[in-house]
């Protein structure tokens, strides 16, 4: 059913990173296994940075048996406009600590091409998913989960503020130049995040307890993030205390 969009998202706050990283786990099998028994796989747009890599690395421990992963498809909600095997590729990051770890069959995994120029690499991307869900032209792949960061500057996957990807509303993926970083990034789309069945948004360390806070309270103040409100899904918010601790305590929905 859908979500009211004025209804605030659910908001689970966990005592420290790894019981987060335990909490987000629980929920991708629990996807994963509805996902499976409901419709014969499962489809998840993974996201990038620090903060899922503890989650990754435990989702590879606790599932590497107990999940079917030949029915497991893994995209990347962004890309970094590097090769793969660049310290600073999410694609990298996710292999080391998952893709690598569990009987994953390579062609269920679907990297960002960014060691193209970035508008093919977007493009090549964009072919990937149309493909890959079978889409008439207009329409938007709903994935059964994705996971989002949040950066310090609201953004999220790589939709930052002011950029121009803001406003993208029929592409898939696009190269989006990000002024602070003098970079292009490759991102899925506002459309594309708000087509899921699922959204959850992993959030650690008190360095975020300012975005957090402003997110929470401030409900017109137009970060990117904001603008994830699945349409027809489920949009979770799984914080650690740190993250949460700017939170006054009446707002906590656990
Ligand atoms: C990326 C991510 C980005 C990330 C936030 C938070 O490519 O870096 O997609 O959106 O989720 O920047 O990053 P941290 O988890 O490193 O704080």
């Amino acid at each position: 059913m859908a979500e009211a969009a004025h209804q605030p998202p659910a908001l689970t706050i966990l005592p420290d990173a790894v019981q987060l990283a335990q909490a987000a786990v629980n929920e991708f099998r629990a996807a994963a296994q509805a996902g499976i028994a409901q419709h014969g796989r499962f489809t998840v747009a993974l996201s990038g940075g620090n903060t899922p890599r503890t989650v990754y690395s435990l989702l590879s421990q606790e599932c590497r048996e107990s999940l079917d992963w030949r029915k497991i498809f893994i995209f990347f909600g962004d890309e970094r406009h590097v090769p793969p095997d660049d310290p600073q590729s999410n694609y990298r990051m996710a292999r080391e600590s998952l893709l690598s770890r569990v009987p994953l069959p390579e062609q269920n995994v679907f990297r960002v091409g960014a060691e193209l120029p970035a508008e093919q690499a977007a493009d090549d991307y964009e072919e990937k998913l149309r493909s890959f869900f079978q889409l008439a032209p207009g329409t938007f792949p709903r994935f059964d989960l994705i996971f989002l960061g949040l950066g310090e500057d609201g953004h999220t996957a790589s939709l930052f503020p002011g950029s121009v990807a803001l406003s993208e509303t029929s592409r898939l993926a696009v190269a989006n130049w990000v002024k602070k970083f003098k970079a292009f990034r490759i991102t899925v789309t506002f459309p594309v995040l708000n087509a899921a069945a699922q959204v959850i948004f992993l959030v650690s360390g008190a360095d975020k307890a300012g975005i957090v806070r402003e997110i929470f309270t401030n409900p017109n103040a137009a970060y990117p993030s904001q603008s994830v409100r699945p349409r027809n899904g489920r949009l979770r918010w799984l914080l650690d205390r740190p993250a949460a601790s700017l939170l006054a305590e009446s707002s906590h929905h656990h």
